[in-house]
């Protein structure tokens, strides 16, 4: 898939589904149900200090970041435009939208992360270096 024209509007937040009883919440994600995408893996940050994360884009790679516990600020950017979306609730995800840059920060204490992604992991995918990343959206 050519993803040289996504944009930071094509990310957005998701509900996910909660049940709640007495016995408290419970929420769900199925692949190509609740996201556009199938999930192939799942990794998680946690225990992550001052320092920020992501500062990277991915060609292909779809994902759906949730923090299951804490709190993180999330900035897309697709070269031209940059929107910062906060993820804060165990059942707000945001869908990350592929051949976008992205950088995580403001990591509140004891915050985790989870990412559902619909690609193994791909070194090849990543793009590390913010010039190159705008020579591949040809700005
Ligand atoms: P990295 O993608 O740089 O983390 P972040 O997106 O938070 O900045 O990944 C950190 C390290 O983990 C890097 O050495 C690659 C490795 N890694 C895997 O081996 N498999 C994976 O699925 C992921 C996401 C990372």
């Amino acid at each position: 898939m050519n993803t040289k024209g996504t944009t930071v509007y094509d990310c957005r937040m998701v509900d996910i589904q909660r049940f709640s009883d007495n016995r408290g919440y419970l929420s769900v994600v199925e692949g190509g149900i609740d996201i556009p995408f199938e999930i192939k893996r799942i990794y998680y940050l946690y225990m992550v200090p001052e320092a920020a994360r992501g500062a990277h884009a991915h060609k292909q790679l779809q994902q759906l970041m949730i923090a299951t516990s804490g709190s993180v600020h999330v900035t897309m950017d697709d070269g031209t435009n940059k929107k910062t979306f906060v993820l804060d609730k165990p059942w707000k995800g945001l869908y990350v939208a592929p051949g976008l840059w992205r950088d995580l920060d403001d990591f509140s204490g004891g915050t985790v992360c989870m990412v559902l992604a619909s690609e193994k992991y791909e070194a090849e995918d990543y793009i590390r270096d913010y010039e190159e990343f705008l020579k591949y959206k040809k700005l």
